[in-house]
């Protein structure tokens, strides 16, 4: 059995951990070959990149961050834009690809992905290509799953930039704006959100009234408060209003959100006498080395993608539903995305406790 492994879509904090246990657990456990797919589906197109991974060369590599394979988050294969004399072309490479795969003797390919990368690995298991698929992603936004691997280190990093915002806003008597990541969802917000102790948290699943957020800065200063924490993540948008976007494909595809709390700061500076400040946290989230609970649930995703294969589940997704690492079929873990309740247990509980979601 040769096992293909790539990581495909934004990096995230576990995928050399993942990548070390399908390597480890597929050579000791079953004494079978791995083949490292470099900058996700990219390296499956002519000429291909690949390079074997062995014991050796995943030494060492568990606790650190980014990827051995490289990643690249503009690479689906069904849909291959290359620009030709000024004009971008889009081509489905698929057939390249299958006939890589197989040139390349590989039984199985292991994506380690997010939705997109997913649904690309499910458009070639439709086209008969064994895949089991590994969730990652720091947004936590697939079903399917109680978490993603590198969620919990962004939380952890986005947490620790809120305990030092809070002493440098009370020193200024600032009102601290963090803009934090998740695409269309809130999970990094609300989560870091609480566990920093903002006062403020405005998610892309709860529109936002900016009298409402000026209602409960003005209501903490009366009571004696010196400083404010505002959490918004970058999808987050006003009631009525327009998600903040910094660039978007020709075909009108959003691929990166931005800007909301520097909207948010500019209007509680228009509207009050605070002094305003943004700190945007950006990829620092998405970087550096995993925490123990991102190692080890990464761990066990790709341990156990390597036991799917033992059984021959194809098609399936590996899934942490606490305490056990199961399997979904890909299909049902991509349907959807994960948001987000806004009257589930954690917006209410910080509603409860005075955090002000602008509504
Ligand atoms: O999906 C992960 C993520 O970090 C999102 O939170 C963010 O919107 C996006 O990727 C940023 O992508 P890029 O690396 O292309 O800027």
């Amino acid at each position: 059995m040769r096992i293909g492994v790539l990581s495909g879509g934004g990096d995230a904090p576990g995928l050399n951990a993942v990548i070390r246990a399908v390597t480890k657990t597929a050579i000791v456990k079953y004494g079978w070959q791995v083949t490292g797919i470099i900058d996700g589906f990219e390296g499956l197109l002519a000429p291909t990149k690949t390079r074997q991974l062995t014991l050796w060369n995943t030494r060492g590599i568990l606790s650190d961050g980014g990827t051995i394979l490289g990643t690249t988050n503009r690479g689906n294969p069904f849909a291959h834009k290359t620009v030709v004399g000024g004009r971008e072309i889009v081509e489905d490479m698929s057939p390249e690809v299958l006939e890589n795969i197989t040139e390349l003797g590989l039984d199985v390919l292991v994506v380690i992905g997010g939705d997109g990368s997913l649904k690309i690995g499910e458009g070639l298991l439709k086209l008969g290509v064994p895949v089991i698929g590994v969730p990652k992603t720091i947004d936590n936004d697939l079903m399917a799953t109680y978490v993603t691997f590198g969620y919990q280190t962004a939380v952890d990093t986005a947490t620790e930039a809120l305990d030092k915002l809070h002493t440098t806003a009370e020193s200024h008597q600032r009102v601290i704006m963090l803009e934090v990541m998740g695409r269309y969802a809130g999970w990094i917000a609300l989560e870091a959100g609480i566990s920093g102790s903002a006062d403020v948290i405005l998610i892309p699943e709860i529109p936002f009234s900016m009298d409402k957020v000026v209602e409960k800065l003005l209501e903490r200063k009366k009571a004696g408060s010196k400083s404010s924490i505002v959490v918004v993540a970058e999808g987050a948008k006003p009631a009525g209003g327009e998600m903040a976007v910094r660039e978007k494909a020709a075909d009108g595809y959003v691929l990166r959100l931005g800007g909301m709390a520097e909207i948010v700061a500019n209007e509680v500076s228009r509207r009050t006498s605070f002094e305003t400040r943004v700190t945007v946290l950006g990829h620092v989230q998405r970087g550096g080395s995993p925490c123990p609970f991102d190692r080890l649930l990464a761990t066990r995703y790709g341990s156990y993608a390597v036991d799917l294969i033992a059984q021959k589940k194809f098609g399936e997704m590996v899934s942490f539903q606490p305490p056990v690492i199961t399997s979904v079929p890909l299909e049902s873990a991509i349907s959807n995305l994960k948001l987000v309740d806004p009257g589930g247990e954690l917006v209410k509980m910080a509603e409860g406790m005075g955090v002000c979601f602008g509504r």
